[in-house]
């Protein structure tokens, strides 16, 4: 009998497991993508994603298990993508590909084939790629973490009005075109971290958040007055890097400022404070790490008066 109630449930079990509804768990991981849910109901992606688990471990990138939402009906192969890659399987969907699975690379694969787009979201982490693949025009968070791509086209992000997040971490990019980011107006999240980056191009003033960490900016990397008007700037992550000096002025709306482990030496009484008012206050910059910097913090004490916290740094 309790064989019998064994293999019963065993079956129930079974069952109920093929049953399931695997398109409906979709499984979100805030810290790495943030994707409003609402996004997700847009109709110009389809996602399969066989593949995120196996990433996941192959990079310790921790990729979300983005599970298969289906959204279009195209004949889309079960085949893991890295086979997909292969043109002889696409050969049935592709007439079709600048739709559905958005604009097709060079090698003729369309873009939400060979990344994953889910929602406006295109997330081409870990796909061997040596360019920024075309993006639907429709993009608004794009990931290409992991991969090797060299260089920033002019035209790589070119009219991509939504666009907010750009994520390139972890590539070998050493040139941006001075126009690329230019004309993205509500690109607010900039992540170039780990390239070889050593000069940075013009930078669109709705940044919030920009993170070079990691790259070759020297003394002539950032421009003058790089960061003057960005208004919204509230991070802004230079750490590892060969600057010699803080780039000059700080915008009021930074929050956090890390130059960590580059070789600045000296800093102006007005680098963050105005000298001439002594009732000026920079409320917002509460976080600024220098450590890392060959710089006695202890010789300018006047130029921490206007903030609210001493910045981290040799205080000797
Ligand atoms: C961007 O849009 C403008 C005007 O709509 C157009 O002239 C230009 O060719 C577009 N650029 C690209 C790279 O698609
Ligand atoms: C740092 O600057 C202070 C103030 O000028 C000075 O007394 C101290 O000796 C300096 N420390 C080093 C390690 O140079």
């Amino acid at each position: 009998m309790k064989t019998f109630v064994n293999i019963f449930l065993g079956f129930f079990i079974f069952e109920s497991v093929g049953a399931a509804p695997i398109a409906d768990t979709v499984i979100y991981d805030s810290e790495f993508y943030e994707i409003p849910l609402g996004e997700l109901s847009h109709p110009f992606v389809y996602v399969e994603n066989e593949q995120s688990d196996q990433l996941e471990t192959e990079t310790g990138t921790a990729l979300p298990s983005v599970a298969q939402e289906s959204y279009s009906s195209a004949p889309l192969t079960e085949e893991p993508e890295e086979e997909a890659s292969t043109p002889k399987l696409i050969d049935g969907s592709s007439a079709q590909g600048s739709g559905v699975l958005g604009p097709q690379t060079r090698d003729g694969l369309p873009t939400c084939l060979l990344c994953t787009c889910l929602g406006t979201t295109v997330y081409c982490d870990d796909r061997e790629l040596d360019d920024v693949p075309p993006l639907p025009k429709k993009t608004t968070y794009f990931y290409s973490r992991y991969n090797r791509i060299r260089r920033i086209n002019r035209n790589d992000f070119a009219n991509l009005s939504n666009l907010k997040r750009i994520d390139l971490t972890a590539n070998f990019i050493s040139e941006i075109h001075e126009d690329a980011f230019r004309r993205l107006p509500q690109l607010q999240e900039l992540v170039l971290r780990e390239n070889r980056i050593r000069q940075l191009p013009e930078l669109p003033s709705t940044l919030t958040f920009i993170d070079v960490s990691n790259n070759r900016l020297g003394r002539r990397g950032i421009r003058n007055e790089a960061f003057k008007d960005l208004h919204e700037l509230q991070h802004l992550y230079i750490t590892d890097n060969n600057l010699d000096h803080i780039p000059l002025p700080l915008p009021e709306s930074l929050q956090a400022l890390h130059l960590q482990n580059n070789n600045i030496q000296e800093m102006h009484e007005d680098t963050f404070c105005k000298m001439k008012d002594f009732n000026y206050v920079r409320r917002a910059l509460e976080d600024i790490r220098l450590d890392g910097n060959p710089i006695n913090l202890s010789k300018t004490p006047y130029a921490y008066m206007c903030l609210p916290r001493l910045p981290v740094g040799n205080l000797i």
